[in-house]
């Protein structure tokens, strides 16, 4: 980290609460921010990691209406489950808190009548959709309608999600309101706008200039949207779910999501630490870094820190915003709509135990710089290839032989050989990759540096047989475990930022402890941070977080990381600093239990998940089928043109009934209808064969027109048609009289 700075505030993108966490926001955000902030902890650096749950915005008040429940009820769902699911997966934030919150609402609102105050918004007098019938103003959402690009009949007002392309309700062909179906209107409203335009030259010089390190697509989004030119931004919202907007005036209108989820962070420091969060947001010596998926990045680089400027008051702004592009699955875009994804609480449930292989196998194949596939396949093939067959297989070896020769304790490195030295010496390039690479957010190539200590020692143990030496030589046995025992251990510090659930069993298996910084989960005033993580907290050393500013508005830093060795622990305690150092273990510690790494995944595993996903496949496209139906049967055709009266009174129609019917052999659609029409017993041909058997016409009462001219069907005279309706979807049904007429009865 730069010497400037003392600390590292480190957030991540809030998920919105209408829908459980997916593999594709673990490894766009989650993971890797993860893997950063334990990375920096484990070197001994003051972190904060900060998130919680999105709460507003017109998706959830879409799932609550479709559900007949109000959005409060949807985000405490999805907000539990969020929350759990990343506990489970090993994502301890400091605080995953809300917007929802009562201090995220003061917050976001004092915001905002802060910058209104200081006259930083425009207002603009805008027509926006209404729906006359449901009464209200219609978010771009809430209006569906044809793409002009695709003809995707279902696409939203701001998006087509069939081909991709950015939408605007006026652009909708025959646009529809979500809520009631029908067509919206253009009602005049007032809404603030932030002036970006106003920020751009700021903009400009703050990014294209002074962060030319930020990763190329973040840095080339940034690039493009500001050679394009920016546009006031509306941040209110004719809606009832939200933070009401706190100016007079403003009834019914709250503020638009992506302006208070960013002042979430803020808010959620704030509930941690009401005493000290100034320390981490107003401090030059804190260093900000947003972990977001690509379609944030234009609110984190140039809405946010742009409100962050109108603001002033010290505030500081992102260093930098590590964004990832978007993880398919199985060759298809993920998408909560369709159920096309793989949950991250599903995940848990089905494969307890098995937490970092997800995590392994979305870091290494994180779309880091492009899209990326995820496949069932390549998840098992990295489990089996990678983590077992390579990882756990050496870290076994080691430990087995170990207590087969030397009673499980560390033995003395009595016979040295070249080959250890060199092997050892391999570790320490590994170490610095990877340190270069985690530091620089490539945290794929970081962790195949990772990997490449567990190949070392894979690679060094089948070359020096320690089985086979053990035969002649327990001296040179005792130098070849010794090392493998070393490479052990430096695995144990290494894989702690990317595994750390099998790091944690490793280090039980070692029986050694790794420092790996403290966190502030126990907020303000704990006297106690875990310090030395070994599966528990433990008290360790007192923290004083009760850092404040001074008048003059500087830092006053109490916060001392100490490096003090917990006075309970008698176990070796490493450091990340070690790792790649010569001697982690002592010729004589006793190992722990030995257990499994690793296990096997097998096939039926991976065809069950797949066998899932097409099960998702089918009943999308069952769902796709019955509304295409629906749609196509409500499909009613445009008028035909005007005729005269007497054009219509030339038409003879009557009622009459069928008194016998039967199939025209070699047929599939003709019926030959015997009917009473009152004036006579006549054959109709019709065309009905598909919609009604013989029987189903046998004794109805139907409507003809008796006067059409005769024609020839099939060598059988038809004299007449029968009416029928007809609907969009080419259904047919006869048209019968209310009630039972005589025969003969005109129509007209
Ligand atoms: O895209 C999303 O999922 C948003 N809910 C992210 C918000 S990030 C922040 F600004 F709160
Ligand atoms: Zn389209």
């Amino acid at each position: 980290m730069d010497k400037k700075f003392k600390r590292t505030l480190v957030t991540c993108a809030l998920p919105y609460a209408n829908g459980p966490v997916h593999i594709g926001h673990l490894a766009g955000v989650y993971v890797p921010a993860d893997i950063y902030v334990r990375y920096l902890r484990m070197k001994g650096e003051d972190v904060l990691f900060i998130c919680g749950s999105d709460e507003h915005g017109v998706p959830i008040t879409i799932k609550a209406r479709k559900e007949g429940v109000t959005p409060q009820d949807i985000v405490d769902r999805y907000h539990n489950i969020i929350k759990n699911s990343f506990t489970g997966l090993g994502i301890n934030f400091d605080i995953y808190s809300r917007t929802s919150s009562k201090v995220h609402e003061k917050n976001a609102s004092e915001f905002f009548r802060k910058l209104y105050d200081d006259e930083k918004f425009i207002t603009k007098e805008t027509e926006q959709f209404f729906d006359p019938e449901a009464k209200t103003f219609l978010a771009d959402r809430y209006i569906t309608g044809t793409c002009p690009k695709c003809g995707n009949p279902n696409a939203y007002g701001d998006q087509c999600e069939k081909c991709g392309s950015t939408l605007s309700p006026e652009e909708l062909i025959d646009p529809k309101s979500a809520l009631s179906g029908s067509a919206p209107v253009k009602v005049k409203t007032k809404h603030w706008y932030l002036p970006l335009d106003q920020y751009e030259p700021w903009l400009r010089d703050w990014i294209l200039e002074q962060h030319k390190e930020w990763k190329s697509n973040v840095y080339g989004q940034c690039k493009s949207w500001l050679d394009g030119g920016l546009q006031p931004r509306a941040v209110s919202r004719d809606l009832d779910w939200g933070v009401p907007v706190p100016v007079d005036g403003a009834e019914g209108k709250v503020l638009y999501v992506w302006f208070d989820a960013p002042i979430g962070y803020i808010s959620n420091t704030q509930e941690l630490l009401p005493q000290s969060w100034k320390k981490w947001w107003k401090a030059d010596e804190s260093r900000l870094v947003h972990f977001i998926g690509k379609d944030n990045i234009v609110f984190h680089c140039i809405v946010f820190p742009s409100m962050l400027k109108a603001y002033g008051d010290g505030y500081i702004l992102p260093d930098n915003v590590p964004s990832n592009e978007f993880l398919n699955l199985e060759g298809d875009k993920i998408s909560t709509s369709r159920n096309w994804a793989v949950w991250l609480n599903e995940y848990l449930e089905e494969f307890p135990g098995q937490e970092d292989v997800l995590r392994y196998v979305l870091c290494a194949n994180a779309p880091e710089t492009k899209d990326n596939d995820f496949t069932w396949k390549d998840f098992q093939q990295r489990n089996n290839s990678e983590l077992v067959a390579i990882f756990g297989n050496f870290v076994n070896r080691a430990i087995v032989l170990t207590q087969k020769y030397f009673g499980g304790a560390v033995p003395a490195n009595l016979k040295p050989e070249a080959m250890d030295r060199e092997a050892l010496a391999e570790i320490v390039p590994c170490k610095e990759a990877l340190e270069k690479y985690i530091e620089t957010f490539h945290f794929r190539e970081a962790l195949k540096e990772a990997m490449n200590i567990a190949r070392i020692g894979n690679k060094y143990i089948s070359d020096a047989e320690p089985w086979k030496v053990a035969k002649t030589d327990m001296d040179r046995t005792a130098s070849i475990l010794y090392t493998s025992l070393q490479i052990c251990a430096d695995l144990a510090i290494a894989f702690e930022p990317f595994l750390p659930f099998s790091a944690e069993k490793l280090r039980n298996i070692l029986n050694i402890n790794v420092a790996a910084g403290f966190d502030h989960r126990a907020g303000e005033g704990a006297p106690t941070v875990n310090f030395f993580r070994d599966g528990e907290a433990r008290a360790l050393h007192t923290l004083s977080s009760e850092a404040s500013l001074t008048s003059e508005g500087k830092v006053d830093e109490k916060v001392t990381l100490s490096s003090t060795m917990p006075s309970d622990c008698t176990d070796p305690t490493l450091t990340w600093a070690e790792l790649g150092s010569s001697e982690l273990l002592a010729p004589g510690h006793k190992l722990g239990e030995n257990g499994l790494l690793f296990a096997k995944i097998e096939d039926e595993v991976v065809e069950k998940q797949i066998a899932k996903l097409e099960a998702a496949k089918a009943a999308n496209a069952a769902a796709a089928a019955e509304k295409a139906a629906r749609e196509a049967a409500a499909h009613i055709e445009p008028q035909k043109p005007e005729v005269e009266f007497d054009d219509f009174g030339r038409m003879d129609i009557r009622t009459a009934t069928v008194l016998a019917a039967e199939r025209v052999p070699k047929t599939d659609k003709l019926l030959k209808l015997t009917i009473d029409t009152g004036i006579d017993t006549r054959t109709i041909v019709s065309g009905i064969a598909e919609y009604y058997s013989p029987e189903d016409m046998l004794g109805k009462q139907i409507c003809i027109l008796a006067n059409l001219k005769p024609r020839t069907i099939r060598g059988i005279e038809s004299k007449g048609m029968i009416l029928m309706a007809k609907q969009g979807d080419g259904k047919m049904r006869f048209i019968t009289p209310q009630e039972a007429l005589v025969n003969g009865a005109q129509i007209g």
